[in-house]
């Protein structure tokens, strides 16, 4: 029996298609920032190509910051509660943060990350998401930024990951259900 590749997991979105669209969301964050700065804090580690790639597209004095939170485990399924693994560096009390996260998918990590930022009390909090997965949500929230809106799939590549494989994909592609653990 042949082994699958990666290669033979189709693509959702190609690196040209993540690359246009990460573009505009650039444009659309330095617009919305009026000259003023930023710092952007990725959601380790799902977050990071999509981070620095964004970065390079705003037009302005930014900064990067990074957090981590418990997250899905080794599988496809989250264990429900959200725990922060890593706080941020900086204090971004009077400061124009953007959360940077791969997906927004139950809401439960943003909802979380939100109301600990707003406790700091940033001049403005706002998040951009590379992939939605509005059908999904148990929180009620929303990105300001939104790259792709999804379907309920489980997806790889640019940061996202299966048991922590595949974020070094340069395409985002579908994880066939039936892959074994
Ligand atoms: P929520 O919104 O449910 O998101 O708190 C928690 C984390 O789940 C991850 N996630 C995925 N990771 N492929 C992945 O590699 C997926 O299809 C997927 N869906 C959710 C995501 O990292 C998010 O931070
Ligand atoms: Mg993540």
């Amino acid at each position: 029996m042949a082994t699958t590749s990666v290669n033979d997991f189709e693509i959702l979105y190609s690196r040209d298609q993540i690359a246009q669209r990460v573009a505009e969301l650039g444009a659309q964050v330095t617009r919305d920032l009026n000259g003023e700065k930023l710092v952007m804090v990725g959601v380790l580690k799902g977050a990071a190509p999509f981070l620095a790639d964004l970065s390079r597209h705003i037009e302005a004095d930014a900064t990067f910051d990074f957090v981590a939170t418990s997250s899905y485990g080794h599988g496809r399924q989250s264990s429900g509660a959200v725990k922060l693994i890593k706080d941020l560096d900086h204090p971004i009390e009077g400061k124009n943060v953007l959360i940077v996260e791969d997906i927004l998918d139950t809401g439960l990590t943003l909802s979380y990350l939100r109301k600990l930022f707003l406790q700091q009390k940033p001049k403005s909090l706002r998040i951009a998401t590379l992939l939605d997965k509005p059908s999904r949500r148990l929180e009620k929230i929303e990105a300001d930024y939104i790259g792709f809106s999804i379907p309920n799939l489980f997806v790889i590549g640019y940061g996202m990951d299966y048991a922590e494989h595949y974020r070094n994909l340069p395409d985002i592609r579908l994880m066939p259900p039936d892959h074994p653990e």
